[in-house]
């Protein structure tokens, strides 16, 4: 990760000292680094650049409207699940014809919504939601994507597979035939692209490759059928290093992409969300207390659980380190890294090697470019952090911390008290 490094011994975001940042925005806040989200982007976009490829960034992973510009500016679509998040890609400048809407649970109304501004296709996920899109795309017609569920373990954290047959997604893979079928028969549905997506954070390309053989053959009976299936949607997935992980590279999966699918002539989509920004993301904060207790020391810091919450809903890896490079020979121990919140949940990390620190250092969790604002609330009424996008030697703030007025306005009381 080089747009995050030292320079004369403090850490830099681009050209900015992660410092100075703090003292015109206050901790904690997000960081994201404008070079980095752009190398990805255009890396993956290179490495698919001999085939029909476009890239849909899957805008659930960091929907802020500055980073879905920057992609928008690089030619990317978007992958979106729901109508607040197609408002967000419309927004920020994705054409609506560079769009595709997953989901397993979309409603009537961000159905009606999608289908209104002409997005590019609708990947549908079961029985019930052929039928509602039928019925309210029967006068205009609409051709859709079917997302199919390949029964294919990602070996992934098993909160984040979504392809076995005992996940929620998609349509079984051995009744995709039948479902072809029947959105065929119905008269405003025309039914054009198969879609999968087995999981995130994926480190192994053995489960992407089954899944996208399923695929391929699947498409190859479909047309047998004498459907035309013109697309497949690849889904997204590819892993990030957040410690010792070895992700495949964007090269090995365009070389999987070509083997499984490079002889059907079809439009391919992908959707990566995680391998464009994890790693051009930081959340920095700064230390409260350095507290040592009777079995273990605590770092306790101004960022917890609900600005953050992978580590303690996925048991997540998250780097740390300190903003103020470690001298050489500093003396350090092991501590937990903990949040300010009221349960033993709030720990961002255990026995990490970290010297003696005062209040007011700051820190950094590295690779929290992706599914980290995006899932962040206001538990124990906790302002949403601001977000930084650094361009070189610039910063914005693209997301500027709400006041107390603001979330507490949001609460009424009832009429009778
Ligand atoms: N397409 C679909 C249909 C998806 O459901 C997802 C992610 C993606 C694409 C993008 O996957 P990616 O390239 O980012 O792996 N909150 C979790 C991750 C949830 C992923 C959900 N679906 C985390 O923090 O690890």
């Amino acid at each position: 990760m080089t747009a995050f490094d030292y320079r004369e011994g403090a850490l830099h975001a681009e050209g900015v000292a992660i410092t100075d940042i703090a003292t015109q925005v206050g901790t904690p806040f997000y960081c994201y680094s404008t070079a980095a989200l752009t190398e990805q982007y255009e890396a993956f976009a290179g490495a698919l650049s001999g085939q029909d490829a476009t890239i849909c960034y899957a805008v659930k992973a960091n929907s802020n409207q500055a980073v879905i510009r920057t992609f928008a500016d690089l030619g990317a679509g978007a992958d979106v699940v729901s109508e607040g998040e197609l408002r967000r890609a419309l927004a920020a400048g994705i054409p609506a014809d560079r769009i595709i809407f997953s989901g397993v649970g979309k409603s009537r109304d961000e159905l009606a919504y999608a289908l209104a501004q002409n997005i590019h296709k609708i990947n549908v996920e079961s029985e019930p939601e052929l039928l509602l899109l039928g019925e309210l795309a029967a006068d205009r017609g609409v051709e859709i994507g079917i997302r199919v569920n390949p029964d294919v373990d990602a070996k992934t954290h098993e909160k984040i597979s979504t392809g076995r047959a005992d996940n929620k997604f998609g349509i079984d893979i051995s009744r995709a035939r039948e479902i072809f079928a029947q959105a065929a028969a119905m008269p405003g549905i025309t039914p054009v692209s198969v879609a999968v997506h087995i999981g995130s954070q994926l480190t192994d390309l053995a489960p992407l490759r089954a899944a996208y053989a399923s695929v391929a053959e699947l498409v190859t009976a479909l047309r047998a059928d004498g459907h035309r299936i013109d697309t497949i949607d690849l889904g997204g997935g590819l892993g990030i290093r957040y410690r010792d992980e070895s992700p495949p590279s964007f090269a090995d999966y365009a070389a999987i992409v070509q083997e499984s699918t490079g002889n059907l002539g079809c439009r391919l989509f992908v959707e990566p969300g995680r391998s464009l920004v994890g790693n051009a993301g930081v959340l920095v904060t700064r230390v409260i207390f350095d507290k040592q207790g009777l079995a273990r020391r605590f770092v306790i810091v101004d960022a917890a659980m609900n600005d953050l919450v992978r580590p303690a809903m996925y048991e997540a890896y998250h780097g740390i380190r300190t903003v103020q490079e470690k001298a050489s020979g500093v003396v350090e121990s092991e501590a937990d890294i903990v949040g300010p919140i009221c349960e033993t949940g709030d720990t961002f990390a255990r026995d990490r090697h970290l010297p003696a620190l005062a209040p007011d250092d700051l820190l950094v969790f590295d690779s929290a470019g992706a599914y980290g604002a995006v899932m962040a609330g206001t538990y124990n009424t906790r302002l949403l952090i601001p977000e930084v996008l650094v361009k070189g030697s610039e910063f914005a703030v693209v997301r500027a911390r709400p006041t107390y007025d603001d979330l507490l306005k949001l609460d009424r009381l009832a009429k009778w008290q």
